[in-house]
Parts: structure tokens; C-alpha cells; sequence
């Protein structure tokens, strides 16, 4: 079996496995408020875990929140930034290639009042840095915030969001990039980002799901959408889950390791060379932002003419996991939303399969891959589906 939705989900990270086996055995369990010694282990050890995640980001622990994931995140951020309404300040900037968590928040925040602007990318799905700072000055003084994703879950792009950031960092607008698919796949340091909010999902790295983390430049700019108990400094009410937490810790321990950094690169370079493999075998084959920084996990590729759900049945049938784009839209056969901010017209963008492949793949899995999607491709070009 390959599994190759690591964008979707990822399997347990071996590290973590094997720490919660022992975990699950072992105890302890407490409430982390509680003020007998248990809690205080708990509390104790759930603080380490926010040391060791903030060393981890490049931030400080007291700008660490532990959310239940990006979205949860996400819609804090927005709630944070974006209330209560300001007329004068009515303004969000954002892109066409955002993830449907930010675009279900957007239609939130539009009904309250705020005037959504939505910039395009260029064709090789960078966002152009000319436009966005034409869009910068065109509202300017009328802007409550900018957010443009780091690294594109269906394309694997990455975006210039350090460059964004000081841009808005220098007019005072606050600036939120969704880190979700980049972290541990690409560098990462929060304070030298100049970003202003940033958020994770554990279980896009291998932590269990329902943890994530939200990290803000001013904790004390966050405004909570759980009341809860004050946990989190008030930021982030209910009780604290630990375990989640711990297992954030070690998978992003892990992941970002001299070891696995180093098998990442490996990764890349076999990606690349599966790529190219596939480009010289059908030279039509399009592999979207080829040009550009993209996540070394990740490859969207498209055979012009041949749906990218006959090519899913098709891996499947060979007990290959790939998906269509991103996991939310599977079912939906259009271009994507993404694609055609890209300006990727339906022929490609129908014909769109997503691999993305674990930090630590190997060569057996990227020659089965290759192997498997020759043979589909050469199956279906002989009966072109739509
Ligand atoms: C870029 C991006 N942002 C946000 C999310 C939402 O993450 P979660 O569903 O874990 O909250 C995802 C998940 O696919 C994502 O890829």
C-alpha cells in the first residue's frame, strides 16, 4: 500500500506511535488544573511541551495557544482581529487559494460587513508581490487585515510570506498566514517570519488529530471563542488536551530533526526524479507550479483530456491513496477554486491528481508510484474519458 494524502492527513508519525504505547500504559492522567501533585506533573509536563513547540516554531512559549487544530485557529484569528465591526477599517485581503476553512470565514465576516478583496496568483501560482502592493495602497488606512496562506495544500506552492508580512508589517496591518501544509515541510521560523498569527494542525505532522497549535505575535491581541475554565492564559478555554499536546511535541521534534530534514531532501530529490520520469514518458502531462518553490512532498499533475478520478480508481486498484485535489473538494469534478485563480483551464484542471507523499519517503515507494501511474495513463489515453 502507498499512501500519498499525506496534505490530507498523516498517518502517526512512527515516534509518536511508539511514545503513546507507552504513554497509554504508563499514565499519568490528571487534570493539568487541578492543585493536587498529579495536576501539577500534568500541568508541568503540558508547559514543556509548549517550550519544546515554541523552540520548535522559532517563537516564544507565551505566544503558543494550543487550539484543537488550524481551523479552530483560524476562525480565532478572524474573531480576534475582526470584532467588533469597524467601519473604517472594513477591509480583509486575502487570495483565491486559500483553504475553505478561511473561505467559510470570509463569508462569515462579509455578511457582517467587511469588503473582501481577493487577489489571483500568477500563473505559476505565486502570488504577484507588484499586485499585492498595488492592492496595499489602493485601501490603504482601510484595511483590518491581510491573510495569504504560506504553502498551498493542493499545489504544494509556497508563497512569499515573509516578504508579504513585512510589507504589511510596515503599515501596520496585521498579518496572518495559514502554516498549515508548510510547517515541517519547509523552513519555518516564526519570529523571523514577521508574521502576526500563524497556525498548525498535529495531524498534518503526525501528532494525533484534534490538537493544533495558534501562534500569535500578541497573545494578548487574541480574543477567546471558548470560554472555558482561563485556560491557555484566558486565550483558550476547556481543559487542556495533554496527550494531543504531547504528541505534538514529539512529532514536531521529530519531523524537524537533523535526520529527517536530511531524508526530506531525499524526498524532494526523488519527487523530482519520478516528475521528470512521468514528463519524459507523456510529454503532455502538466505538473502544476513546476517552476516554483513547492512543499518536497507534494505533486499535482494533470494529463490534459483524461479525468482525475478515473486516475484515482485506477492507483486505487493498485492500492495507491491519492486524491483529485484536496480532500474537502474530492468530490466535486471541477477545475478547483485554486486552479483557476492559476488561470488553469478545465482541460488540465479536470485531469488534476494529488500525491502528496510522506517527509521520509523512499525509492521503492516513488518506483511504485511511477510505475503504477504509467500504466494507468497509458490505459486511459487510449480512451479518453471526457
Ligand atoms: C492549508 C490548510 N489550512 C487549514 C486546514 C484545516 O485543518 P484542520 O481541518 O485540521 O482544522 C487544512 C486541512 O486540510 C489545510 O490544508
Amino acid at each position: 500500500m502507498i499512501y500519498a494524502d499525506y496534505n490530507g492527513s498523516a498517518p502517526l508519525h512512527p515516534q509518536v506511535a511508539t511514545y503513546l504505547k507507552q504513554r497509554i500504559d504508563k499514565g499519568p492522567y490528571a487534570n493539568p488544573n487541578a492543585i493536587h501533585s498529579l495536576g501539577q506533573k500534568m500541568l508541568m509536563g503540558f508547559e514543556k511541551c509548549r517550550e519544546i513547540c515554541a523552540k520548535a516554531l522559532g517563537a516564544d512559549s507565551t505566544q503558543i495557544i494550543f487550539t484543537s487544530g488550524a481551523s479552530e485557529g483560524i476562525s480565532q484569528v478572524f474573531h480576534s482581529v475582526l470584532t467588533p465591526f469597524s467601519q473604517k477599517k472594513n477591509i480583509i485581503i486575502s487570495s483565491n487559494i486559500e483553504h475553505s476553512a478561511i473561505g467559510h470565514a470570509w463569508e462569515y465576516y462579509s455578511a457582517m460587513g467587511y469588503e473582501i478583496v481577493l487577489l489571483d496568483t500568477k500563473a505559476s501560482g505565486v502570488i504577484d508581490i507588484e499586485n499585492f502592493k498595488n492592492t496595499l495602497s489602493a485601501h490603504q488606512g482601510k484595511i483590518a487585515l491581510v491573510n495569504i496562506m504560506a504553502a498551498n495544500n493542493e499545489t504544494g506552492v509556497i508563497q512569499p510570506f515573509s516578504e508579504l508580512a513585512k510589507l504589511c508589517s510596515a503599515e501596520t496591518i496585521p498579518y496572518f498566514s495559514d502554516t498549515t501544509q508548510l510547517i515541517g515541510k519547509s523552513s519555518f521560523h516564526f519570529e523571523e517570519s514577521n508574521i502576526d498569527y500563524a497556525v498548525l494542525s498535529g495531524h498534518k505532522l503526525g501528532a494525533l488529530p484534534g490538537v493544533g497549535i495558534l501562534i500569535a505575535k500578541d497573545p494578548l491581541s487574541l480574543k477567546p471563542i471558548i470560554f472555558g475554565g482561563g485556560q491557555e492564559n484566558g486565550h483558550r478555554g476547556g481543559t487542556q488536551n495533554y496527550i494531543g499536546a504531547e504528541t505534538l511535541a514529539v512529532a514536531l521534534t521529530s519531523v524537524l530533526s537533523e535526520e529527517e530534514q536530511t531524508q526530506l531532501k531525499i524526498t524532494k530529490d526523488l519527487k523530482e526524479n519520478f516528475e521528470k520520469n512521468i514528463k519524459k514518458r507523456f510529454p503532455n502531462t502538466v505538473i502544476i507550479g513546476e517552476d516554483v518553490d513547492r512543499l518536497p512532498t507534494t505533486t499535482l499533475i494533470s494529463y490534459p483530456g483524461i479525468h482525475g478520478q478515473a486516475v484515482q480508481i485506477e492507483l486505487e486498484s493498485e492500492d495507491i491513496f491519492v486524491t483529485t485535489s484536496s480532500a474537502c473538494s474530492d468530490n466535486e469534478p471541477e477545475t478547483s477554486k485554486v486552479l483557476s485563480a492559476m488561470d488553469i483551464n478545465d482541460d488540465i484542471g479536470r485531469g488534476v491528481i494529488r500525491i502528496s507523499m510522506d517527509t521520509k519517503s523512499d525509492q521503492d515507494s516513488y518506483l511504485k508510484l511511477e510505475e503504477a501511474l504509467i500504466q494507468a495513463y497509458s490505459k486511459l489515453e487510449k480512451i479518453k474519458s471526457y
